[in-house]
């Protein structure tokens, strides 16, 4: 993640913020409405788990310049994510989503290099969540 890289995902970060709840709003709808198998693993009441998606971008944003004091929280968090029964192939689906409304609610504002940036964003925390997940197979023997 270079320098560049960073200033663009906060300053298109910073232009979606102020609208934190549409985000969350059209992004578990979008992926409910097209992924319909995955609205069973989520609570029926979604008020909470979607500031959580918000909190957890956030704070994902603030520290990509230290990233290093992501890569505990993001390994505990892939752990906890295999309880919800989160599979591998569920991390492309999500990022898929989400870059997709982040890039609607941004319009003109929105280009194929923030759609890039923001797909290795996530595929990174999704790597590193995945690492923990694999570290509980492990264990698990
Ligand atoms: C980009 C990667 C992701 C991030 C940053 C993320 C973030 C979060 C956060 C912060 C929570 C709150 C609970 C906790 O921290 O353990 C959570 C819960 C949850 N996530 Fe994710 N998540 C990601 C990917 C996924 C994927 C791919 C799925 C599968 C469809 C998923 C399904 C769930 C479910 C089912 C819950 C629990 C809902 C509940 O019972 O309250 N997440 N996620």
């Amino acid at each position: 993640m270079d320098q560049e890289q960073i200033e663009r995902l906060e300053s298109s970060f910073n232009l979606l913020a102020p609208r934190a709840q549409e985000l969350a709003d059209r992004f578990y709808a979008k992926l409910f409405t097209e992924h319909r198998e995955l609205r069973s693993m989520f609570p029926r009441e979604m008020s909470q788990q979607k500031q959580k998606l918000v909190a957890s971008l956030v704070l994902v944003v603030k520290n990509f310049r230290t990233a290093e004091k992501l890569h505990q929280p993001l390994v505990e968090m892939g752990q906890r994510h295999v309880g919800y029964g989160t599979e591998p192939e569920h991390y492309p689906v999500v990022r898929d989503t989400l870059v997709a409304v982040m890039g609607e609610m941004a319009g003109e504002a929105w280009n194929e290099q923030l759609d890039s940036d923001w797909k290795s964003a996530v595929d990174f925390v999704a790597s590193v969540m995945l690492e923990g997940a694999k570290q509980l197979a492990t264990a698990d023997g």
